[in-house]
């Protein structure tokens, strides 16, 4: 049974800490199994939201852009690992800007009532969130968590685990971290085997 696992980096930095978290989160799904695929926020082109309402009624978004074709990918695969380093204590600009996007999806789900995911569907579909930061604090990833619960609970996914590493400045980068890569590996491996489970049921 193929497990689909689609990884959207926002992390403006190619190969930094959180690419390379995701990549090792990848490189885990794959080992168990798992049909992996990664995007690069930035390299695509896409506005931000207009807040336009016209998705209110029609429940399409007006812009016609490289944010409509990646929702069609993330609707059709079984784990979506979003990631993003801590900016200004928050999610990258591309993340959020994507995050946004998904507001027409969110107008079909809860004012045209014509988008529904079962019990079901939200259980067979994991939503992983994977994230560094700078700074050794506690509650640096806090502001991150409600943007991501958000997305999730939008596009029909379990907010099913995060994958987070702070303290990039002390450890030198990712690289640098005792356990986070290695750890981001097994909870890849891990979450295919999960939802290879309960895809059978
Ligand atoms: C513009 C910018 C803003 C940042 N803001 C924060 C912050 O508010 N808190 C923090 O802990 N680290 C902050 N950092 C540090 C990054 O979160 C950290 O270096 C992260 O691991 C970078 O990941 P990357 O290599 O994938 O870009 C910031 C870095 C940049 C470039």
């Amino acid at each position: 049974m193929t497990v689909k696992v689609l990884g959207l980096s926002g992390s403006p930095h190619r190969h930094g800490n959180t690419e390379t978290l995701l990549d090792a989160f990848l490189v885990g799904a794959e080992e168990a199994g798992g049909e992996t695929e990664k995007v690069i926020l930035k390299d695509l082109s896409y506005t931000p939201c207009r807040g336009c309402n016209a998705c209110h009624k029609t429940g399409e978004c007006v812009v016609e852009d490289d944010a409509i074709l990646l929702f069609d990918r993330i609707l059709s695969v079984d784990c979506l690992a979003v990631s993003s380093p801590i900016y200004s204590m928050g999610i990258t600009a591309e993340l959020k800007g994507l995050i946004d996007r998904a507001q027409y999806l969110w107008a079909r789900k809860f004012i045209l009532k014509n988008l529904f995911f079962s019990n079901a569907h939200i259980v067979n579909h994991k939503g992983v969130f994977i994230s560094t930061a700078g700074l050794s604090w506690d509650n640096v990833f806090d502001a991150a968590f409600p943007a991501v619960t958000a997305f999730f609970n939008t596009l029909g996914f379990e907010y099913y685990d995060n994958i987070i590493a702070n303290d990039m400045d002390r450890y030198k980068g990712i690289r640098g971290h005792p356990t986070a890569l290695g750890s981001a590996r097994e909870k890849g491996g891990k979450v295919v085997g999960v939802i290879r489970i309960s895809k059978r049921k």
